[in-house]
């Protein structure tokens, strides 16, 4: 491992490309990163690896580099609506995620370009990236591009794939399952090319002598973070995680699409159809740790349009056929929270104390998100499900609506248009402000913003997803630090107020394990050190009378 570490920094080559065009590489396919004998073919290595990789894909016949990524077809389309008359169609599309996939391994340790013409019915398609760092895979959009039916839309968009990433897969995909046409396709290196052999291992620093936040802030609300079941494996995590957070809420595996069993509930459709098979394998790792280290949870999410997979909208979960009823959808929906409330309270009793019930139910344009719930249910579904949840919630557990961008004024306003009578009937205890912010968010807006979900709806408040994205100029690690001191002592100062703030989670721990790594928007380096945004998070409560 070390000796190729090594020869990937002599066989380091700089060669100017600045993201324009070279020769297309033919063979993309992935390079072996098992544990072989590394000493082995370092020339042809070397002659193989000085220039910077190319993926190109025109589309002009049948051969192409594209493989397939999820249950699709992918099939070269004679299209006179493409340059060449020649367009990969993707088709049989059952996920998000299906599309077209490259490995981008070789692009490791670089920025690169990526750049695609794309049509589709549906309104836009993604090229997106997907790797592994320190077991932790995420998935970020490299760019996303509006699309039309019938005329090719371009889009490009930049990206630095960590030193220390694994298995780097870039890709096109879509939220909805129509067809994805794909005209022309590159990815290329931007500016100068170092070859990374393989990830560079991530050496983690000492992180016991640091202040704890959990201690620092315990007068004013818990802190949190988000995870996921790998990085609770990896030794310096847990260690932090211990140390500093005292709520964690799972990243993605208390999510429907997590738990929610498809082939058991098709398997015996009769016993399951207005009551979904539900599992809990993938979320037991993290509900162990908190258990034994004495976090509470933050359960997330329940009802959601997104990571909730769409056949459980449709007749015989068959997504082939037409959608389900209200009646069957409500029956589903209250199940499901009965079956998730009641499987988590029997395992774990007491432990999670807050549940995000709904999840982004309002619409960026206004109004309410016309999601499967929306449209299947009805304009009560909100209502439902809190009615459902605090039917089946034992009784210490407070129930909340969660969302992005809810300190802004009119979508403010929807969220509490829609949950006002969820209020007078009692049923919702609190609003999570989701809070995937940047350093030019207005933070007095944001203070208002609470106090206003306070005086209107008298709710408990979380921030529940906080992470700040980076300013573009050289000083941003100190920008950012700013922000966050700022924005905690804010929040301190309205919880001194009275305003009932309980708690703050950040989505991650460190900048390359974030959703939006490419943001640094976290308060840890990936080594673990301690960035700006750490200190100031603790400047601000230590600077409190
Ligand atoms: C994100 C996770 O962090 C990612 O790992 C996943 O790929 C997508 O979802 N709003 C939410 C969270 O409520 O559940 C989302 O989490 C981020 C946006």
């Amino acid at each position: 491992m070390k000796l190729n570490r090594i020869y990937g920094f002599m066989l380091s080559a700089l060669m100017l490309s600045a993201c324009t065009a070279q020769t297309p590489v033919q063979d993309t396919a992935a390079e072996t990163t098992a544990e072989t004998d590394t000493t082995v073919d370092v020339l042809s290595l070397e002659a193989e690896k000085t220039e910077a990789p190319v993926i190109s894909d025109t589309f002009s016949d049948e051969s192409f580099n594209a493989e397939k990524r999820g249950t699709v077809i992918l099939r070269y389309t004679e299209d006179d609506a493409a340059a060449d008359k020649g367009a990969l169609r993707i088709f049989n599309r059952n996920n998000s995620w299906d599309g077209a996939q490259y490995n981008a391994d070789k692009f490791r340790g670089n920025e690169l370009e990526a750049e695609g013409s794309f049509r589709s019915t549906n309104p836009n398609v993604r090229i997106s990236i997907q790797y592994t760092v320190n077991d932790n895979t995420t998935y970020n959009t490299i760019a996303t591009v509006n699309t039309k039916e019938a005329s090719y839309s371009k889009g490009s968009g930049k990206y630095i794939v960590p030193k220390n990433a694994e298995n780097i897969i870039v890709y096109v995909e879509s939220d909805n399952l129509e067809d994805i046409y794909i005209d022309d396709f590159s990815v290329r290196v931007c500016g100068e090319y170092t070859y990374y052999p393989e990830a560079v291992a991530t050496e983690f620093v000492d992180t016991s002598n640091y202040p704890s936040l959990k201690e620092e802030y315990k007068d004013y609300f818990r802190i949190g973070t988000a995870t996921s079941p790998n990085l609770l494996k990896k030794e310096p995590y847990a260690e932090l995680i211990k140390a500093q957070y005292n709520s964690m809420t799972m990243g993605n595996s208390f999510k429907p699409d997590s738990i929610l069993d498809h082939n058991k509930s098709v398997r015996d459709i009769e016993k399951y159809m207005y009551s979904p098979a539900v599992k809990f394998d993938a979320v037991k790792t993290e509900l162990d740790f908190a258990r034994d280290n004495g976090l509470t949870v933050r359960g997330h999410t329940l009802v959601w349009y997104s990571q909730t997979p769409e056949w459980l909208f449709y007749k015989n979960y068959d997504i082939g056929g037409e959608l389900a009823d209200r009646e069957t959808m409500l029956a589903r929906m209250e199940n499901y929270i009965k079956n998730v409330m009641e499987w988590t309270e029997e395992n774990y009793p007491g432990l999670v104390r807050a549940w995000d019930v709904v999840n982004e139910a309002a619409d960026d344009g206004g109004g309410m998100r016309k999601s499967l719930w929306y449209k299947t249910i009805g304009e009560d579904y909100i209502e439902q499900a809190f009615m459902f949840a605090r039917k089946y919630a034992p009784e210490d557990t407070k129930l909340f609506y969660n969302d992005y961008n809810s300190y802004q004024t009119r979508k403010q306003n929807d969220i509490i248009t829609f949950l006002r009578p969820v209020a007078e009937a009692g049923n919702i205890d609190g609003i999570g402000m989701q809070s995937h912010i940047n350093v030019n968010i207005n933070i007095t807006q944001y203070m208002t913003a609470l106090q206003k979900y306070y005086d209107e709806l008298g709710l408990e408040i979380n921030v529940t997803e906080l992470d700040v994205c980076r300013g573009k100029g050289d000083n941003w690690q100190k920008e950012q630090g700013d922000y966050f001191k700022r924005f905690m002592s804010e929040l301190i100062e309205l919880r001194k107020k009275g305003l009932p703030i309980t708690s703050v989670t950040l989505w991650g721990i460190s900048d390359t394990d974030s959703w939006i790594a490419s943001d640094y928007p976290l308060i840890f380096n990936d080594d673990l050190s301690r960035k700006p945004a750490f200190d100031g998070m603790i400047e601000a409560v230590n600077s409190q009378e």
